[in-house]
């Protein structure tokens, strides 16, 4: 069975780093990984120096995949895949008015997304060769906007193809069998908040329980007595960093939430954080 790794958090707090790490983790344990990203453009491509990222996945050095699925592709796939023709799908789709349509359908776009990354589970749609599919998803509000799409479809379509499909899609992303949802956070007061915020979200609407990741762990050589005896601006940097983590840490640990920690990795090439943070990742 296929398995899904959701990973979102705050904008900047290291998403895309950490969905590359786990794609090469489970690459490492022999998985046949994908790593997706959402969106329009491409932070992978710069990032591997790669000379494109696709719809269609190409190979990363790192023996893993990497896509990159917009909405408008998804839903162009999808109304292929219905109307069997690209003839009628032009007839139907390129123009004016039914762009004009789809832009204003609330969550179309995300609902044909969800509906590509959750078509191996569903056995809909074309099929896929890989075992895991790591989810570089949109920060935390319009995650909860993609995730909302399904539901927000069933109730206003709830008949024909349509509603079957949301509902189908809904009870996927729901399986704990299934998908699983990382947040990622940094130890900082906003990061934090909105993380609180989207587990809470993730568990009272759909039963979800995201694990959280706290990155950018600071790792200091410094010993306690040079901590507690320096006094240049240095030390005092260390010392309010480790005090801001260990406030996000007792934040979370008040919620019943134990983050798995990710360090913060010093001047490295692309490939090498990676694979750092990768090897201190438990599957
Ligand atoms: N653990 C880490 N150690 C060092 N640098 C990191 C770490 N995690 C992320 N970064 C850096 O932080 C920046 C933001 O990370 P990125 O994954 O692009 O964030 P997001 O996808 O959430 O916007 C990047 O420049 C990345 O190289
Ligand atoms: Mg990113």
């Amino acid at each position: 069975m296929q398995k899904i790794v959701f990973v979102t958090g705050k904008g900047g707090v290291g998403k895309s780093i950490y969905a590359a790490a786990l794609a090469q983790k489970y690459s490492l344990k022999g998985k046949r990984t994908l790593l997706v990203e959402l969106g329009d453009e491409s932070f992978f491509k710069t990032f591997f120096g790669l000379p494109q990222v696709q719809y269609t996945p190409s190979k990363t050095l790192n023996d893993f995949e990497v896509a990159l699925w917009s909405g408008s592709e998804a839903l162009k796939e999808y109304a292929l895949h219905l109307l069997k023709s690209e003839a009628v799908y032009r007839l139907f789709f390129e123009n004016k008015v039914s762009r004009a349509l789809i832009q204003i359908a609330p969550g179309l776009p995300e609902l044909a997304i969800l509906g590509k990354i959750t078509s191996g589970p569903r056995h809909h749609g074309p099929s896929s060769p890989h075992e895991v599919i790591v989810v570089d998803a949109f920060a935390t509000g319009h995650f909860m906007a993609l995730m909302r799409a399904p539901k927000g479809m069933a109730q206003a379509i709830s008949f024909g193809p349509m509603g079957e499909q949301s509902r189908s899609i809904m009870k996927t992303v729901e399986d704990a069998t299934v998908c699983e949802y990382h947040i990622v956070t940094l130890a900082e007061e906003l990061p934090i908040k909105e993380t609180i915020e989207l587990y809470d979200q993730l568990k009272t609407e759909f039963n979800i329980s995201a694990d959280i990741i706290l990155n950018k762990k600071l790792n200091t050589q410094l010993q306690s007595s040079e901590l507690n005896s320096g006094n240049n601006e240095f030390v005092k940097y260390v010392k309010e960093t480790l005090a801001r983590e260990e406030d996000a840490r007792t934040r979370l640990k008040e919620r019943n939430l134990n983050p798995s920690e990710v360090p913060f990795i010093y001047d490295k090439t692309s490939y090498e954080l990676i694979e750092q943070i990768a090897a201190g990742i438990k599957l």
